[in-house]
C-alpha cells in the first residue's frame, strides 16, 4: 500500500513529492480588480509542503465572477499577481495548479460589468443566494 509521504507520478513527468493534495478553497483576499497579492503569496507559500496545491477558484473572464474578492486570470496585472504566488510556492519547493471557473447563472448583476445580466449555458434561475463584498447574500 502506498504511503502518504511517498512520491507520486501524477502524469507524464509530473512527480509530486508526497500524496498530500490541498483542496481548492476560496479565500476572498484579492486586491482591487481581482488581483492576487502578497498576502495570497504568503498563504500559498506556507502550504508548499503539500505534494500539490490546487488554488481557489479563479475567474477566466470579467463575466465569470460569482463572488466578491475572488481572483482572476484574464488581465496582465492578475497574471503578475499569480506570478507572486507561484514564485513563492516554487521557492518553498511546492507545486501548484490553478483552478479556473466560470460561474454562469450563479453570477449576479452587481458583479457584472455595467450591471449586465449574468449569462451561462442554461436559462434556469440561480438556485441559491450569492455573496459579494458589497451585497452580502443578495437574493
Ligand atoms: C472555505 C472554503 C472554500 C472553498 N472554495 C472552493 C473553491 O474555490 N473551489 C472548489 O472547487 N471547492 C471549494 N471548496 C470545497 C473544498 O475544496 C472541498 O471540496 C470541500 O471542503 C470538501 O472537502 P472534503 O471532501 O475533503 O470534506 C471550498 C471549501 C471551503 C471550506
Amino acid at each position: 500500500m502506498p504511503a502518504l509521504f511517498e512520491t507520486h507520478a501524477l502524469g507524464d513527468g509530473f512527480v509530486l513529492k508526497n500524496r498530500v493534495v490541498m483542496a481548492p478553497m476560496t479565500r476572498t483576499r484579492t486586491s482591487a480588480c481581482d488581483v492576487p497579492n502578497a498576502l495570497m503569496a504568503t498563504y500559498y507559500g506556507q502550504r508548499a509542503s503539500a505534494g500539490l496545491i490546487v488554488t481557489e477558484s479563479t475567474d477566466v473572464s470579467v463575466h465569470s465572477k460569482g463572488y466578491g474578492g475572488t481572483p482572476g486570470i484574464y488581465t496582465s496585472a492578475q497574471v503578475d499577481g499569480w506570478r507572486l504566488v507561484t514564485d513563492e510556492v516554487h521557492r518553498n519547493g511546492g507545486r501548484i495548479f490553478l483552478q479556473i471557473w466560470h460561474v454562469g447563472r450563479m453570477a449576479h448583476t452587481s458583479l457584472m460589468p455595467n450591471g449586465e445580466a449574468p449569462w451561462g449555458v442554461t436559462t434556469n434561475k440561480r438556485v441559491r443566494p450569492m455573496y459579494s463584498r458589497t451585497t452580502p447574500m443578495a437574493g
